[in-house]
């Protein structure tokens, strides 16, 4: 099929890569020249595993294309994805800006029935509001507004985009539901036909539920630490039921990325506007931010002043297998630890470069190996739960400390064998702290 991408940001560029590879004509459209010429010269402005292959081939097989015209990529797609951003407000209500000049540019140029896809997650109605814009800018043309949530996560978005858990499709037409139901016949998973408004909370409603789970165990960590109990062992033991399970059971330093902080916000700020507070989420939120505060509350309880001390810290990125810094705890942590005059050396396997470049990352030393950044510091956190962590020399890490002391706040090191190296090791919720 003839498919357009309007926005080639980490949904957009990923979305169209994977279409591409299982044999869709794709079309990208990004009004950023400088990002189509990187994208024409195979480069892949973010870290993201296989992505840059599936690019790179797909270019090369002619099913993948670039342009930075709307107009011509309208023209080409029966199905027009819209893959553009929707930052937070100062409210933490959406900014739909981008997705209703989108609409206004589809309507100046489509001239026969297509399909308009919102991939971008969007508040509910919005899709109504999409197709009221290009209704109200081109009358009498033939089309269909669908949703199509995404459900990928950074460091692994090729995964999941090709083999999703499901595929929800919000449509309120047959003949939209049986052009995308063609889209998806190349993957094998199982598809959710929904009507419009349910296809987009289903987005919202998600994502708030997983960050939910997260805080949910983050606040067992706390009675976890004030009972001896161990956070680990507990996550294990409700995991195993099979109505809970065990994923996003992970006590750490909480939530972070370009996604759950600013979809809880924005759910909330929905329920709101439809009078409806969900207030649950907002205990979701404070929970998520109290974890950091206990956790550098525990570092100052060992070091008692931070100024002038050097802070080795590992992980910069907002989770694993990414070099995306966006709402990363890591980056609030040592915004902290800056502001109370300490001096952070960090290490992170692919965040670093980004890190360098930011105003924070003038403020602190950034190293290009994991063992050096313990050089001479007083004690070594663990921000991000990169597993590569796990397997460091910790003999040599002994030896570069002042003082063996680590603070995990990724539970990523196993307590017994950092006790049998000689450290003081503080994790979340493993025991009395
Ligand atoms: C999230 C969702 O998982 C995707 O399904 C969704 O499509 C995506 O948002 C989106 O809306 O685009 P992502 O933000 O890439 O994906 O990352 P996650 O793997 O969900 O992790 C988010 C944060 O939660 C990270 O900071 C991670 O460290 C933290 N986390 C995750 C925990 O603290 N504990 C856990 O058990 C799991």
């Amino acid at each position: 099929m003839k498919i357009t991408i309007i926005g080639s940001g980490y949904v957009g560029l990923t979305t169209g890569a994977c279409f591409a590879e299982v044999g869709h004509e794709v079309m990208c459209v990004d009004n950023n020249e400088e990002k189509i010429k990187t994208l024409l010269a195979g480069d892949i402005p973010i870290y993201e595993p296989g992505l840059e292959e599936l690019v790179v081939k797909n270019v090369a097989s002619g099913r993948l294309k670039f342009t930075t015209n709307t107009g011509e990529g309208v023209s080409h797609g029966e199905v027009v994805f819209i893959a553009v951003p929707t930052p937070p407000q100062p409210d933490g209500s959406v900014d739909l800006r981008f997705i209703e000049k989108v609409a206004r540019e589809i309507a100046d140029v489509i001239e026969d029935y297509k399909v308009i896809v919102d991939k971008s997650t969007v508040p509910v109605k919005t899709g109504e509001k999409v197709a009221e814009t290009i209704s109200r800018y081109k009358p009498n043309v033939e089309f269909d507004v669908v949703s199509n949530p995404e459900f990928l996560r950074e460091g692994c978005a090729v995964d999941d985009l090709l083999k999703p858990d499901r595929i929800v499709i919000g449509a309120n037409s047959d003949r939209a539901m049986a052009v995308m139901q063609r889209v998806y016949e190349p993957f094998v998973a199982p598809v959710l036909a929904t009507d419009i408004n349910s296809a987009e909370l289903i987005k919202h409603a998600a994502n708030s539920f997983l960050a939910l789970k997260i805080s949910y165990i983050n606040a067992v960590s706390v009675i976890c630490e004030a009972s001896g109990a161990d956070v680990e062992q507990v996550a294990e033991g409700i995991g195993m039921d099979k109505r809970i399970g065990r994923h996003f059971l992970n006590a750490g330093l909480g939530y972070g990325g370009s996604c759950f902080p600013k979809d809880l916000k924005a759910f909330i700020a929905i329920s709101e506007e439809l009078g409806q507070p969900f207030n649950l989420l907002k205990e979701v939120e404070t929970i998520n931010a109290d974890q950091l505060d206990r956790f550098i509350k525990k570092i100052r309880e060992s070091l008692w002043v931070l100024d002038d001390k050097k802070i080795a810290v590992w992980g910069l990125a907002f989770k694993q297998n990414t070099d995306d810094l966006r709402e990363s705890v890591a980056i609030r942590l040592i915004e902290q630890l800056v502001a109370e005059g300490a001096n952070v050396v960090a290490y992170d396997p692919k965040a670093g470069e980004n890190m360098r470049r930011t105003e924070l990352g003038e403020k602190i030393t950034v190293v290009d190996d994991p063992i050096s950044a313990t050089e001479q510091a007083e004690a070594l956190i663990i921000a991000t739960e990169w597993p590569e962590f796990q397997t460091v020399d910790f003999a040599k890490v002994k030896e570069n400390l002042i003082a063996p002391l680590i603070f995990d706040g990724r539970n990523l090191l196993d307590p017994k064998s950092m006790k049998s190296h000689g450290f003081s090791y503080h994790g979340i919720g493993r025991g009395r702290s």
